[in-house]
């Protein structure tokens, strides 16, 4: 198919498991993603029901480059909605995290309660006769919430989350305690990678007991694992399983990778489009990605535990998160390097990353092993088609 975009590879792509590197690069394609892809029939985790477990409770989040807050407004009731004045567009607030039952907007004082209906207009005196306030509410984001996470998405037509996670649903539910022992929030970290989102996601994940040098020296992996890739656009789900670390020398204090109450389920999950989830030994992470243009990724890690541990639990969670897979941690300090090395490569005028490994068991991606690359396939092949390349 002719490509609406003008780089000369994209004109000629045809094969999905080998992607130009212009769709790692152009502006274009980016501006594309945003209104096919991050506005399209996808949904976004917005927020952790930890996040916010209090009725009054918000927080904003950006998804694609919509700024927006959601609110706890009652029981089990979450609101999405643009975080925009629907007078003159003002940010409503800037904050991260925060309580609030209403907010007022900076510039002229409209005031809208946190279901973002609203109450004061000042000045509505001198508006045109039919103006009603009734009107002016905030934009509202369609909302459900799935295994204590929230959810968004830009499009009505977005099936429901079942649907759309497909049989990739059920690794994620594990990763986040199967779905009904209540979660807690411990903490976050923030990187910028210096790569395109989709870097990011063909190489995060898959790549566990690959690329990590710490992973292979600390003996972890504890099952062969099968990758399942399924649902809107290819999202895949792995349980590896862990084995608990002996002592093998490499470590001064070896209490770090200790595995607490028997959690060894190890689990990682790509939510398309820009979402992971990952429980490895007792760290539990989620990790909402925001595009920033075409070359730069940033990721926000949110550590959770459950409600019901107790402090003793709760600091080695935290110890080992921040230590193990957080940014800087000692298994996943290769990330960042190998992401930027491949943004620099796919700067090149032509050239193509190839998905190979696994596609002669797996010719349509949906069932590989741990490490394939057959399980983005379903992803690219989706994207093409989704993007009209
Ligand atoms: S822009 Fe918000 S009150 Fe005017
Ligand atoms: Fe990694």
């Amino acid at each position: 198919m002719n490509s609406p975009v003008s780089p000369a590879d994209l004109q000629a792509w045809s094969d999905h498991t080998r992607v130009p590197f212009s769709v790692y690069t152009d502006p274009e394609i980016y501006r594309m993603e945003m209104e096919k892809i991050f506005y399209g029939p996808f949904w976004h985790p917005v927020a952790l029901i930890a996040e916010i477990p209090e009725v009054g409770d918000y927080k904003t989040v950006t998804v694609g480059e919509a700024s927006l807050i959601v609110t706890h407004t009652g029981d089990n009731e979450f609101h999405t909605m643009v975080n925009a004045c629907s007078h003159r567009g003002v940010e409503l607030t800037p904050e991260f995290l925060g309580k609030a039952n209403d907010f007022t907007c900076p510039y002229h004082g409209w005031v809208f309660d946190n279901k973002g209906t609203c109450h004061v207009a000042n000045g509505e005196e001198r508006f045109r006769k039919d103006f009603k306030k009734s009107n002016f509410g905030l934009t509202q984001i369609r909302t459900t919430v799935w295994s204590q996470v929230i959810w968004a998405t830009f499009d009505p037509e977005t099936p429901s989350m079942e649907e759309f996670l497909g049989d990739a649903a059920p690794a994620l539910r594990n990763a986040l305690g199967g779905g009904e022992r209540p979660l807690k929030l411990l903490g976050y970290q923030k990187i910028t990678f210096n790569c395109n989102w989709k870097i990011y996601m063909d190489n995060d994940g898959y790549h566990a007991g690959l690329l990590h040098t710490a992973f292979r020296l600390l003996d972890f992996q504890g099952g062969t694992a099968e990758q399942i890739s399924d649902g809107t656009g290819g999202h895949w789900g792995i349980d590896y399983g862990t084995k608990p670390y002996e002592d093998n020398g490499y470590l001064k204090d070896a209490s770090i990778v200790e595995t607490r109450n028997n959690e060894l389920t190890a689990t990682v999950n790509l939510i398309r489009p820009l979402c992971q989830s990952v429980k490895h030994l007792n760290s539990i992470n989620f990790r909402f990605g925001k595009p920033m243009g075409p070359e730069k990724t940033e990721v926000h890690y949110a550590y959770l535990g459950f409600a019901d541990d107790d402090d003793a639990i709760n600091e080695h969670r935290i110890r080992q998160s921040a230590n193990l897979l957080g940014p800087s941690g000692f298994v996943s300090i290769e990330d960042s390097a190998v992401f930027e090395r491949v943004q620099k490569a796919v700067s090149a005028p032509s050239g193509t990353i190839n998905f190979v490994k696994g596609l002669a068991d797996s010719p349509d991606g949906k069932r590989c092993m741990q490490n394939d690359e057959a399980g983005s396939t379903p992803w690219w092949n989706d994207y093409k088609q989704r993007m009209g390349l």
